[in-house]
């Protein structure tokens, strides 16, 4: 038996929680987006309009349907407005802090049924769960980025978490149109397991001087097929979410192979986090990105 999902919750209106709505809105769920501040909700909000208007120029998508699912996105400005969803979904910075503070602020107000997720990328599931007053209700369901094009969303269960919730959780991803993989509780599930690795070791092939960024990006690119460099893709990710990621798996794992890349840590520490912040391993002010090492 799986419980009926129509209202979703999305705390995060970046990259990710943006992505969330989106897909979210299109499959037709009501959808309440919340952030910090109302500017932050609406920026998140624009991001899903234009995205979504990517979608209506390249034909995947008619404008009325666009607009249909924009109107099923409402801002929360505050966790009390999520009190009524069905199902939230927590997708703020990959901070195990952070985390925590969100989940004591929303579980008092939430429906006691209601489904807790977050789209964590690498924190361990069963001790988020813990936190919270609904361990059997707790899930990570993991998108990636970005969230309307890529196919894929990791299915993570906690020791606690009951059969229900995830058969809930899977209804609902499969309605987004995704495919689903189910991960064991481990640090950084599969995908990340595999890919953040790959990337550590391309900062550390720049770092060593192996090659220039852009020798290794076409590197991966044209001899393997990769649609992104690794370290075009690590600014896409964030480079503060690629270190936390490495930490997590370092700490996690205690195996010294996932040691983070010093050139990675001071990138963060430089606040150069990728394109979100206009810099990493590229600039990206100017029309083209132009490697910044
Ligand atoms: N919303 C809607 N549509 C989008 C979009 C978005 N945010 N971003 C791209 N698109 C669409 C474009 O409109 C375009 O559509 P058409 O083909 O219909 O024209 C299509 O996607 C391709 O985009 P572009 O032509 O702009 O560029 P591209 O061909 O280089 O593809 C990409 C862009 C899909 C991002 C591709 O480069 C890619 O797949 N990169 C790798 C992404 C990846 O590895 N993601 C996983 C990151 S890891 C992760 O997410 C896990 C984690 O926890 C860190």
């Amino acid at each position: 038996m799986t419980g009926k999902i129509d209202k979703v919750g999305v705390i995060g209106a970046g990259q990710m929680g943006s992505g969330i709505a989106h897909v979210a809105a299109l499959a037709g769920y009501g959808v309440k987006l919340y952030d910090l501040s109302a500017e932050r909700i609406e920026a998140g909000i624009a991001t899903i309009s234009g995205n979504m208007a990517r979608q209506v120029s390249s034909g995947k998508l008619e404008e009325k349907v666009r607009q249909e699912a924009l109107a099923r996105i409402a801002p929360a400005t505050t966790m009390e407005g999520l009190a009524d969803m069905d199902l939230v979904i927590e997708a703020a910075t990959e901070d195990e802090t952070v985390k925590r503070k969100i989940f004591a602020q929303l579980c008092p107000v939430l429906n006691p049924e209601a489904l807790v997720a977050t789209n964590t990328s690498s924190i361990s599931i069963t001790r988020l769960a813990a936190q919270t007053d609904r361990p059997e209700r707790f899930i990570g369901i993991h998108f990636m980025n970005p969230v309307p094009v890529m196919k894929l969303v990791e299915l993570v269960r906690g020791i606690a978490t009951e059969d229900n919730t995830f058969e809930t959780a899977r209804t609902f991803v499969e309605a987004l149109g995704k495919t689903i993989t189910v991960a064991e509780d481990f640090p950084a599930f599969i995908v990340n397991r595999i890919l953040l690795p790959m990337i550590n070791e391309a900062i550390y092939t720049l770092y060593e001087g192996v090659g220039t960024v852009e020798a290794i990006d076409t590197a991966m690119k044209l001899g393997a097929n990769h649609p992104m460099g690794p370290l075009q893709l690590a600014d896409f990710i964030g480079l503060d979410t690629c270190l936390s990621i490495m930490q997590v798996l370092h700490e996690g794992l205690a195996d010294s192979k996932y040691r983070p890349c010093p050139l990675l840590v001071k990138y963060v520490e430089a606040g150069w986090l990728g394109r979100k912040t206009g810099r990493g391993f590229y600039d990206y002010r100017g029309e083209n990105p132009v490697p910044t090492r």
